[in-house]
């Protein structure tokens, strides 16, 4: 085994780099034997240096990443701040000054991770982050290397705890959305300002960060259709379990039948509980793979926290001091396919969509001619009457989102249709 050790700078320290400055002293030696060489913490970069931070020499701590980073004796940089900037600059100078680069940084990934990697690939450096989506799932190495022999068609998975928690909160005890939120906010698994999560925003950044993967095509992130979770109601779930489903917030990255295109998007959709997807409870990830030759694949764990966070950090960081010590890189950017990413018209599911309708004869006729002349097939109808007024629950066979758009839109010019009270996706069967 090598003496000299590697060098690794850590670019923050809060809820993961805390875990990853933990983990790389307490574990030292099983790390360096695994690596084939000790691994030592060169220097950690912050924001606040004067907080107290615990089993980490004071002497280590900077407030100036950028000079951390441009030492020229680090080996690996890895970087846990978060956002955009500095990031992006910190990571582009590391690979300037001879570093690797492990991060965890999904928003940074899904919005530049093309131009990351070529300069990654320019200064013969590694970029891992298999931290950045469903944080301890094993997901990027498993798509990129194991399934790198098969043809990926669809990656479908729950992709944020915080909506989860929600959803499953939801479910189990009939809890609105904002009573769910609430209790998310006090637990700790939502943050004060929840958007990024319950807006699908998080989630779009790790589909795009996916379906590039999986598909060996670039996937910007507005590529990714996008809807939240927050008009998930009550009634809706009441509706999911009538027909033997629950309600999970999805991201989807699908390869079109014909092979030509791809899609992406992260909304809300109704599963059937005998789906794999449907069982997974409270904030956990998990994430549904369907390929060619393997057929269907499930990855499931702790999709955030510092510790689970911080082991998929420590996975890339062992990667890529082997790399280092064996002269090679890992794995880089794979765009070949360069197939077009199609826009979520184009998409083809099921639906379910209730209606508030008046309750005369002919009405169902009138809903009936508007789906067929929409080419939209109906599966099935259910009605309920209640004071002259009535609902209509509607199925449909799969068509595509713009269709079904056609076909709400003529249903809300109807006289006798008095309201399109929701519209769900219906995934997973
Ligand atoms: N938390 C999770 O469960 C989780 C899961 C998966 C992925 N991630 C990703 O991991 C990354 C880190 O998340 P986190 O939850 O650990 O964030 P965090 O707790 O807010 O920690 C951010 C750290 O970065 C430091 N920092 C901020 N701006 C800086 C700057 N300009 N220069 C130097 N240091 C700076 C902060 O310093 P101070 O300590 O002085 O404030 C803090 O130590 C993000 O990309 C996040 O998306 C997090």
């Amino acid at each position: 085994m090598r003496t000299r050790p590697l060098k690794v700078a850590l670019l923050g320290c809060g809820v993961v780099g805390s875990e990853v400055a933990r983990i790389m002293t307490t574990h030292a030696d099983d790390l360096a034997a695994r690596i084939g060489a000790p691994i030592e913490l060169a220097g950690v970069a912050v924001r606040r240096p004067s907080k107290v931070r615990e089993g980490i020499p004071a002497d280590l701590i900077t407030t100036d990443a950028t000079a951390l980073v441009k030492r020229g004796d680090i080996d690996v940089v890895v970087e846990v701040i978060g956002g955009i900037e500095p990031a992006r600059s910190l990571i582009t100078t590391a690979f300037e000054h001879g570093a690797s680069v492990v991060s965890a940084n999904k928003a940074l990934l899904a919005q530049d991770g093309a131009a990351l990697h070529a300069e990654a690939q320019e200064n013969g450096k590694d970029l891992y982050y298999e931290a950045a989506v469903a944080g301890a799932i094993p997901l990027i190495r498993p798509l990129r290397e194991s399934l790198a022999g098969d043809k990926i068609n669809r990656v479908m998975g729950i992709v944020n705890g915080t909506t989860n928690f929600i959803l499953d909160k939801m479910d189990s005890t009939g809890a609105g959305y904002q009573e769910a939120l609430d209790e998310a906010t006090a637990l700790g698994y939502a943050e004060a300002d929840p958007t990024a999560d319950v807006e699908g925003f998080d989630a779009a950044a790790k589909a795009a960060i996916l379906a590039g993967i999986a598909f060996h095509t670039r996937v910007r992130l507005d590529d990714v259709y996008r809807e939240g979770m927050s008009e998930v109601t009550s009634a809706d779930f009441a509706s999911a379990k009538e027909m033997g489903c629950t309600i999970k917030l999805l991201a989807i990255c699908e390869r079109a039948a014909d092979g030509g295109s791809v899609t992406a998007r992260v909304h809300p959709a109704m599963i059937p509980l005998s789906h794999p997807l449907a069982s997974v409870r409270g904030a956990y990830n998990a994430v549904f793979v369907e390929s060619d030759a393997a057929g269907q694949l499930m990855f499931y764990g702790p999709g955030a926290g510092g510790s689970p966070t911080a082991s998929a950090v420590l996975g890339d960081l062992v990667a890529v001091c082997r790399n280092k010590l064996s002269g090679a890189t890992g794995p880089g950017d794979s765009a070949y396919a360069q197939l077009p990413v199609s826009p979520m018209g184009d998409v083809v599911t099921r639906y379910h969509i209730s209606l508030d309708v008046a309750d005369k004869p002919g009405v169902l006729a009138q809903v009936a001619t508007v789906f067929a002349e929409h080419g939209v097939s109906i599966d099935t109808v259910r009605q309920q009457g209640k004071d002259g007024e009535a609902s209509l629950v509607v199925v449909t066979h799969r068509a595509s989102d713009a269709s079904l758009n056609g076909t709400v839109e003529s249903l809300r010019n109807l006289d006798t249709v008095r309201g399109v009270a929701s519209i769900m996706r219906v995934e997973g069967e």
